[in-house]
């Protein structure tokens, strides 16, 4: 397995361990930081990479440096390079995850907005666990922030604060995972995943506006599934009893890919097994970020 050897601050490579951040910078003390995780599949037989929609995740990082009101907003073919050297610099040969973070390195008030910085790092990732054998989430109590608090449409650093207490929380109940919901009760999202369930053949996941982070993977999963199937996923409301009436569910997202979901607060989602939808959405998943299928080539960025 590789190691990162060189990371990447403000366009310049450098070795690994020596990246540096002032601890009085707006990032470290106010969590003034937005980010992204991406991936980079390896096709063992070529040895080339591809990046999975590296613009889509540097355009929802770009309206995070605006929404946050940076100085400077980094542009799209600046990021992509960056990120593509970065890679080749670290000679993987082996999928790899990359973390890009801009921030706000200047220290100061609250509201200084600059000098932003960013910093990328390129590291291997093992596969998710639970992927194989599926995973028991708990409904936390724990609400999801809201939109007009703290705006879970961007990834900025700050959200997950809440979401890790409700990881925390999770898993000293002794589950895998949590649920989160809304202040108003409906189902949201996962700490770090988007969700998704089956009824009765049709794919149901919350909507845009249910607290959720605007996510790529959920993105691409709603495009498939019309182009394979021809319906279209509800993405609506979910009530949190809706939970139980579910013959399948799975969380997804970059990071964590498509994760079968068994039991949800202790009672078994359909047979408790992993059903055939989520293995449909998943082998077509994998199919179209490693480019074992010709569709969506434009999702696809050649290291
Ligand atoms: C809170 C949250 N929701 C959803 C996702 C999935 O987003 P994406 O598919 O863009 O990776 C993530 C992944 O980073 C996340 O942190």
């Amino acid at each position: 397995m590789w190691t990162p050897k060189l990371i990447m601050m403000n366009g310049e490579l450098m070795p690994f361990g020596e990246a540096r951040l002032h601890p009085l910078s707006l990032a470290v003390t106010y969590a003034i930081t937005v980010f992204e995780g991406l991936r980079a599949y390896h096709d063992p037989v070529t040895g080339r990479f591809l990046m999975f929609r590296l613009d889509d995740h540097v355009r929802r990082l770009q309206v995070g440096m605006k929404l946050l009101r940076f100085d400077e907003v980094y542009e799209l073919d600046y990021l992509r390079e960056s990120l593509r050297r970065l890679i080749r610099a670290n000679e993987p040969d082996s999928d790899v995850y990359v973390r890009l973070l801009a921030y706000v390195e200047g220290t100061g008030l609250m509201s200084t907005t600059g000098p932003a910085g960013f910093t990328a790092a390129a590291m291997p990732r093992d596969k998710p666990k639970f992927a194989e054998t599926g995973m028991s989430l708990g409904v936390s109590s724990w609400h999801r922030l809201s939109d007009n608090a703290s705006p879970p449409r961007i990834k900025s650093t700050a959200n997950y604060h809440n979401a890790r207490l409700a990881a925390l929380q999770a898993k000293a109940d002794g589950y895998d995972g949590a649920l989160m919901l809304t202040a108003d009760g409906r189902v949201s999202e996962a700490p770090i995943a988007c969700f998704f369930m089956v009824r009765d053949g049709r794919l149901i996941t919350p909507s845009t506006s249910s607290g959720i982070l605007e996510s790529i993977t959920r993105a691409t999963i709603i495009t498939r599934w019309r182009e394979l199937t021809g319906a279209e996923v509800e993405q609506r409301d979910v009530d949190r009893s809706e939970l139980y009436f579910a013959d399948e569910a799975f969380l997804c997202g970059t990071g964590q890919e498509i994760l079968p979901v068994t039991m949800i607060d202790r009672l078994r989602v359909g047979d408790g097994g992993i059903g055939p939808v989520t293995q449909r959405v998943r082998e077509d998943y994998f199919n179209i970020v490693r480019g074992l299928v010709p569709d969506h080539p434009e999702w696809r960025t050649l290291v």
